[in-house]
């Protein structure tokens, strides 16, 4: 079985010693028991504000138990300059990212996240070296249309046209529908994923690390979801804030 990427961003939440004593136990769950979670890339996606404290508690890459990774929420696709309140790829590659998180919905519906901008931080990304993880999804009103494959694979194409097959082989696709995010989201039908999912993978399977799964992912939904042909892997909110719930997901990922 290929690995299976299962990773956490924790959008607005936790404080920098709420981030450290999470990584601390992430860790020492993974390198007390390596064999539980085998076969799964985990990676963990703080606030900026955490990142530099997360990544000292982490250490060096290559000394990670489960190879985890550290990633940041988002970035600005210019190096430096007068942007206000913006942080740079090179910026939270300082404080540890070696992934970072593009075009999350609530980024393209808050922040005027475009397709275009995707694309300039894929960029970015790709410039510095690090791994970007472009989430994709449609809508509630697309979906009723029956259009969800068709907007994927038009937000996806977007952000990685041009990429040569070797940038395109660090890259990490989210299929994550908007109508199954967060707190009013609701749980998918693995009918109704299937088909945005299975078209990302006709287009992009093999060519990128991975596709992955997320949106309302749970412990009772994962080994679902996980089942299906069209997906490498599962990207969580909710479920994994709390580390129990992460490790859980780990486990139910692994071999
Ligand atoms: P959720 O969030 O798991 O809480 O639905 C998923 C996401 O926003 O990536």
């Amino acid at each position: 079985m290929s690995t299976r990427w299962v990773g956490t961003s924790w959008k607005m939440h936790k404080t920098i010693a709420e981030s450290v004593v999470y990584a601390r136990g992430l860790v020492s769950a993974l390198r007390d028991r390596p064999e539980r979670y085998a076969g799964v890339q985990p990676f963990v996606i703080p606030s900026h504000t955490a990142l530099a404290a997360v990544h000292h508690v982490l250490g060096p890459a290559a000394e990670r138990p489960c190879s985890l990774l550290l990633g940041a929420q988002d970035a600005h696709w210019e190096d430096a300059g007068a942007w206000t309140g913006e942080v740079s790829v090179p910026q939270v590659a300082d404080a540890g990212a070696q992934l970072i998180e593009i075009g999350h919905s609530e980024r393209r519906e808050h922040f005027a996240e475009s397709i275009e901008r995707t694309g300039w931080k894929v960029r970015a990304a790709v410039r510095h070296g690090v791994r970007p993880l472009l989430c994709v999804g449609e809508p509630d009103a697309v979906q009723l249309a029956g259009d969800s494959a068709g907007h994927v694979l038009e937000q996806a194409a977007g952000a990685l046209d041009g990429l040569s097959q070797d940038e395109l082989g660090s890259v990490l696709i989210a299929y994550e529908p908007v109508w199954a995010i967060g707190e009013h989201g609701r749980t998918p039908l693995n009918s109704e994923i299937e088909a945005p999912l299975q078209a990302l993978q006709s287009a992009f399977g093999g060519r990128v690390q991975a596709v992955l799964y997320g949106g309302s992912v749970n412990a009772g939904n994962a080994a679902d979801l996980l089942a299906l042909d069209a997906v490498d892997g599962l990207f969580v909110g909710r479920a994994a804030w709390e580390l129990s719930g992460y490790l859980e997901l780990l486990h139910l990922a692994s071999d």
